[in-house]
């Protein structure tokens, strides 16, 4: 379906815009994932770069309703979010959105962890520093699309060390529900170079200046990109920023379409665009989807 829509559908673009307007004028059920990150809640701002934590679930809402209208049946939602403290506690935004969304027909499908591996070491007095942020998984369906092989990463050293010596137990026990071929049965691991990855992803936060005070690494929408689409399929970003999640599309040959409200940023992203296809010789991965 949203393959069929694309070909009237113009992709490869950043609107700049506000992203509900925007999301309005997409057809239904025309993107394969959308995978974003929003502006923060902040207190003390009302402007693009953040809005007020009372207002925010009341402020997403319409936007994941829109969200939910352009994403194909069997796409994916990943929504990139931290809740933030304020008066010396966590806040409940976060949850309060998760309960909310539920209520929209949304499923609460599963939550990654971004470990952010190298991130600034620091002193709180009441918490230490802050090494994580949320992946929210929504979808419309139990049934979605999902590339597992796509992001199986090495067995490790440890394998080795563990197989050479195998108990009769570990090589009886059953195997797991799913049929992976993994699970318990620990004779079943034999001869395996690459395991499925767990919902953790120790990925490194962005340390090149990219203009951005909010840029993701182009590590975390290509995971997920790997994950959850297929070559040619669509992506969409409403809150794009510098463009990482349209660069990552590039490199994965996925389509894309990016909103983003603030002119300065805008700007950035083609940038940053024109400056992955002037270095990758061009744009080599439309040509070869769209003949
Ligand atoms: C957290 S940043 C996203 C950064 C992006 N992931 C990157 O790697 O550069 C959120 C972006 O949403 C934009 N934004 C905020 N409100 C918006 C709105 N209503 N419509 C569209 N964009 C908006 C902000 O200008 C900001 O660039």
């Amino acid at each position: 379906m949203a393959t069929e829509i694309s070909q009237q559908l113009q992709v490869d673009r950043i609107i700049r815009g506000d992203s509900l307007t925007v999301l309005k004028s997409l057809p239904d059920s025309c993107i394969n994932l959308v995978f974003t990150s929003p502006p923060y809640a902040d207190n003390r701002k009302s402007t693009y770069e953040g809005i007020p934590i009372k207002e925010y679930v009341a402020w997403f809402l319409p936007i994941a309703w829109e969200v939910k209208r352009v994403l194909s049946d069997d796409g994916t939602f990943i929504l990139n979010i931290k809740e933030r403290t304020e008066g010396g506690e966590r806040q409940t935004y976060v949850i309060e959105l998760i309960l909310k969304m539920r209520k929209q027909g949304w499923l609460w499908t599963e939550e990654y962890i971004w470990h952010k591996k190298n991130c600034y070491p620091g002193k709180w007095p009441n918490r230490f520093r802050d090494a994580w942020e949320r992946c929210l998984q929504f979808n419309k369906q139990k049934r979605f699309k999902m590339y597992q092989e796509a992001v199986m990463v090495p067995i490790g050293d440890w394998s080795q060390k563990r197989l050479a010596k195998l108990s009769e137990t570990d090589r009886t026990r059953d195997e797991s529900r799913v049929g992976s071929g993994f699970g318990k049965n620990i004779s079943n691991w034999l001869d395996r170079q690459f395991v499925y990855p767990t919902n953790v992803l120790h990925l490194a936060t962005e340390c090149a200046n990219r203009g951005h005070s909010a840029s993701f690494p182009l590590s975390l929408p290509t995971w997920f990109i790997k994950l959850f689409t297929q070559a040619g399929d669509i992506v969409l970003d409403p809150f794009i920023g510098s463009g990482t999640t349209a660069i990552a599309c590039l490199a994965q040959n996925r389509r894309y379409i990016g909103i983003e409200a603030m002119e300065s940023y805008y700007e950035l992203a083609q940038a940053s665009i024109e400056k992955w296809r002037a270095e990758n010789d061009g744009n080599t991965a439309q040509m070869s989807l769209w003949p």
